[in-house]
């Protein structure tokens, strides 16, 4: 794929072709990319209790300023902040862990056993897009501009289709004032390797 894309370094000649060659390669492999429908998650993790106790997007995805991904936080993380709730783990007045909520007791038994839970990705873009977080949020878009309201969300889903089409709609609006800047915006070579 990278070979590909250096393709796109070389006159816009070239381009149609590419295009049609990829629309038939890719076309079965991306489509998977092409859905809003969020995945079976290991644990119905709830976005909506969380964000509501205000806890930062960027506590549990620090990558997202300083990285080129996000991160998702490990069960250890989960338990540094879960394991002093007291309404579970009162000395005085302990809940059996089977009266616990079934998504929690999920969440011990990942910590019990020292096992990563296998989080399953939903935002998305296949390998050959080059995406940073980082030059999104220098420039002030908000998570929620991408991510949408993740305070009314239980498990994540994408608001919308994380396309090539999404991407260059936004990278035009935010440029209008700017036509140098635009047309960096908008080629090829700088959302593709
Ligand atoms: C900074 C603290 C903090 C962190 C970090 C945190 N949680 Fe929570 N979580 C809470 C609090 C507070 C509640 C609400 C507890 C309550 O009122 O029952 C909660 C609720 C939940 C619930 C709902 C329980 C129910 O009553 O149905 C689940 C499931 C959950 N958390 C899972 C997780 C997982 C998985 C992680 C790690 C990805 C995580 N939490 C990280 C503080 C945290
Ligand atoms: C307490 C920890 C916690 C907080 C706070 C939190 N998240 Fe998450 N986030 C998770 C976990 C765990 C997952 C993986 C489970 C899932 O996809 O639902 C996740 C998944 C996501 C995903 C999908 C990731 C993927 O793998 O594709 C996005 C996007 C996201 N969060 C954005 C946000 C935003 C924006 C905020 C702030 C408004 C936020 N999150 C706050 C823990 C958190
Ligand atoms: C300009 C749009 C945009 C903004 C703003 C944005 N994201 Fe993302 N986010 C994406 C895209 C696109 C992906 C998929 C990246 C990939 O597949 O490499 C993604 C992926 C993620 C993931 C999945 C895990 C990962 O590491 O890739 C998480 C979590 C996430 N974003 C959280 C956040 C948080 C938190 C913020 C705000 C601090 C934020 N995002 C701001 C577009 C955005
Ligand atoms: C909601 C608006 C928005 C969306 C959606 C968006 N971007 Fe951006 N993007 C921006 C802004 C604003 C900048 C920063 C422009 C500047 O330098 O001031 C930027 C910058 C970038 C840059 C850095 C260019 C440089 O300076 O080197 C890349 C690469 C990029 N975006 C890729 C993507 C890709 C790939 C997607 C889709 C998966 C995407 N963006 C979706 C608004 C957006
Ligand atoms: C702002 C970022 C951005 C720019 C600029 C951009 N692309 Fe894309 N492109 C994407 C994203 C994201 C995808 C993956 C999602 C999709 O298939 O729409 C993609 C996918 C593609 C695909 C695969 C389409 C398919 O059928 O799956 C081709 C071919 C492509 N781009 C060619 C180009 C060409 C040629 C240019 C320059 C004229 C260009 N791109 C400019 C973001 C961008």
């Amino acid at each position: 794929m990278e070979r590909i894309f250096d393709i796109l370094k070389k006159p816009a000649v070239y381009y149609s072709l590419l295009i049609a060659v990829l629309a038939v390669v890719g076309g079965a492999a991306w489509a998977v990319y092409e859905t809003q429908i969020p995945p079976e998650q290991p644990i119905d993790f709830p976005h909506n209790i969380h964000v509501g106790l205000q806890i930062q997007c960027l506590y549990c995805h620090p990558g997202a300023w300083k990285q080129a991904s996000a991160g998702l936080p490990t069960q250890d993380k989960c338990w540094a902040c879960h394991q002093q709730l007291t309404k579970y783990w009162d000395p005085e007045n302990p809940v059996p862990l089977n009266q616990w909520p079934p998504e929690l007791q999920k969440l011990a038994a990942y910590v019990e056993n020292d096992e990563p839970i296998p989080w399953v990705p939903v935002a998305i873009v296949p390998d050959h897009v080059h995406f940073k977080h980082r030059p999104h949020i220098a420039a002030g878009v908000a998570c929620q501009d991408c991510h949408g309201d993740m305070s009314s969300v239980t498990v994540a889903e994408n608001p919308q289709l994380m396309n090539m089409g999404w991407c260059i709609t936004c990278h035009q609006q935010k440029t209008v004032d700017d036509p140098v800047k635009r047309e960096k915006l908008i080629s090829c070579e700088t959302c593709h390797y």
